[in-house]
């Protein structure tokens, strides 16, 4: 069996709505995806993560169990991932029978190995970010990631034994430099490294919203919980050949306030599984206001729906992409997202998609006309290969900037070629193989945009009267062509213009 290219998100704590930037890494991971799937098979994991005390707390505050806060909350992260055209493979709930037992599994067989031993922790202890501090790490006495209080903790507890990883984490991390994205993060995880790691307590006794420690008492942390959501939803100890199919996974998408927990404690504990650590871990950049990580607790978060309503998921889905080079932060703007939209996808994309549709309509009746030279397609013959590495590799900005250079191509043709004077020249074969160029040349943009703008692009192939060459190779779907004779339909503009101005 082919093994798969498995592509996960962080679970997302659901302790309020979601917001953009749930949907940013999520969306990310989808273009991943619905590109590997067009090469061969792939598997992509989200999901939620719901124990621990902040969950906890907020199910309190709203008066209900956490198990009903729970239920409530996930359809609303379901329907925000539906909203954004998200097609992922799996969607785990850290509450699912199929992760806790799993979960309880491991906890045993690390507990019989000794990686899993019985201790005391006192130290600082951050509820927003379920994260333990040592006191050197505290900026001003609070939370170094988030600001707030930090709460004294001293109970007996059962710890991992990460200091025992150290030296084959360096290890690896020197054998694999490209293992851990961007460099910046992979430069601070190894000084951390280097500084030393200790070994962390992994269970809490003083409240119950966890899966239960096997035979004893307390609940597991959170974050041990959590992190083995990549192995449960794929069969880890329940279904070997499954399991091996997906793991190790080719790309776990995190953002960076989360890299340590991926990339100094999860490998240490599939080492201790046996199992071999995920390819790469890339932890993106913070979507920003103001200089600050947007986020639901600085109250500062942006309503994905609403967004959506507005500009579009699929409009929304090409300016994540395409705003910063993946890796770096960037500001939240619904100017700079108008910008875009109207400069990118409205007129230069969306103008040659009209321009081309129209000629269609007035010079040969909205009919596909006979092929002959199509000399800007075959300088563009590279192109699937070009765009495929880069989105792959991650660098989605340069995988748009290559599509945009057919964009832009094309349209320069409309301009140098001047179908209308063809026309009124009656020089039917110069512009009959000029339309077919352009109508199959936003076929081609469609197919290679289809995994950043789904829903949008199979508009357009209707439009076209083409086929809908989903998860079929590029170069094979390139190769296919629209056949001369196709009716084609003339709609309203596929990105109609926003006001940048408009609230
Ligand atoms: N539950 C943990 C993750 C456990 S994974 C085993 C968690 N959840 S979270 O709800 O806080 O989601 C964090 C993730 O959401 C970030 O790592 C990132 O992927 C995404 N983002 C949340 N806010 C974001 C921005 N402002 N900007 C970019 N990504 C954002 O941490």
């Amino acid at each position: 069996m082919e093994r798969a290219y498995y592509v996960t998100t962080p679970i997302y704590y659901i302790s309020g709505n979601p917001h953009i930037g749930h949907a940013y890494t999520t969306v990310v991971a989808d273009v991943l995806a619905r590109t590997a799937r067009t090469i061969g098979p792939a598997f992509f994991l989200t999901g939620t993560d719901e124990h621990g005390q902040k969950v906890a707390n907020a199910a309190a505050a709203a008066g209900k169990t956490p198990q009903t806060w729970c239920d409530e909350l996930v359809p609303r992260w379901q329907s925000l991932f539906a909203a954004y055209h998200v097609a992922y493979d799996d969607f785990i709930r850290t509450t699912q029978q199929r992760h806790e037992h799993v979960v309880q599994r491991v906890f045993s067989a690390l507990r019989e190995r000794g990686d899993v031993y019985l201790g005391t922790y006192e130290g600082w202890y951050c509820v927003a970010d379920e994260t333990f501090w040592l006191e050197s790490k505290l900026v001003a006495g609070k939370c170094p990631t988030c600001g707030r209080d930090v709460q004294w903790l001293s109970e007996d507890d059962w710890f991992f034994a990460l200091s025992k990883y150290a030296p084959r984490l360096i290890e690896h991390y020197r054998a694999h430099p490209d293992w851990v994205r961007p460099q910046s993060v992979y430069n601070e995880m190894m000084a951390l490294l280097e500084e030393g790691l200790e070994d962390f307590s992994i269970s809490r006794s003083t409240f119950d919203w966890g899966i239960p420690i096997p035979d004893g008492s307390g609940v597991i942390y959170v974050w041990f919980d959590a992190l083995l959501n990549y192995i449960t939803a794929i069969g880890w100890s329940v279904d070997d050949a499954r399991f091996h199919r997906f793991w190790p996974a080719r790309v776990q998408l995190v953002g960076k306030e989360i890299a340590r927990f991926h990339t100094l404690v999860w490998p240490a504990v599939l080492w201790a599984l046996g199992e071999e650590a995920p390819e790469i871990v890339f932890a993106h950049g913070w979507i920003t206001v103001e200089g600050q990580k947007m986020g639901k607790s600085l109250g500062n978060a942006v309503d994905p729906f609403a967004l959506a309503d507005r500009f579009g998921a699929d409009s929304l889905r090409y300016f994540l992409l395409r705003e910063a080079p993946f890796g770096s932060d960037f500001s939240y703007s619904d100017t700079k997202i108008a910008q875009r939209h109207n400069s990118d996808l409205g007129n230069d994309f969306g103008n040659l998609v009209h321009r081309t549709l129209s000629m269609l309509q007035r010079y040969c009746g909205g009919i596909v006309p006979p092929a002959g030279e199509a000399p800007v397609l075959e300088r563009f013959a590279g192109l699937p290969l070009r765009v495929r590495n880069a989105t792959l590799d991650l660098r989605f900005r340069e995988s748009l900037e290559a599509i945009w250079e057919l964009v832009t191509a094309l349209n320069r043709t409309i301009e140098e070629r001047k179908p209308w004077t063809l026309h009124k020249e009656e020089r039917k074969r110069e512009l009959d193989a000029l339309l077919y160029e352009l109508c199959e040349g936003i076929r081609r943009l469609a197919v290679l945009l289809h995994p950043v703008m789904p829903e949008r692009m199979e508009e357009l192939w209707q439009r076209l009267g083409a086929g809908t060459p989903i998860g079929q190779a590029w170069e094979d779907a390139f190769a296919q062509r629209i056949a001369p004779g196709t009716l084609t339909t003339l709609r309203e503009p596929l990105f109609p213009r926003i006001d940048p101005a408009e609230e």
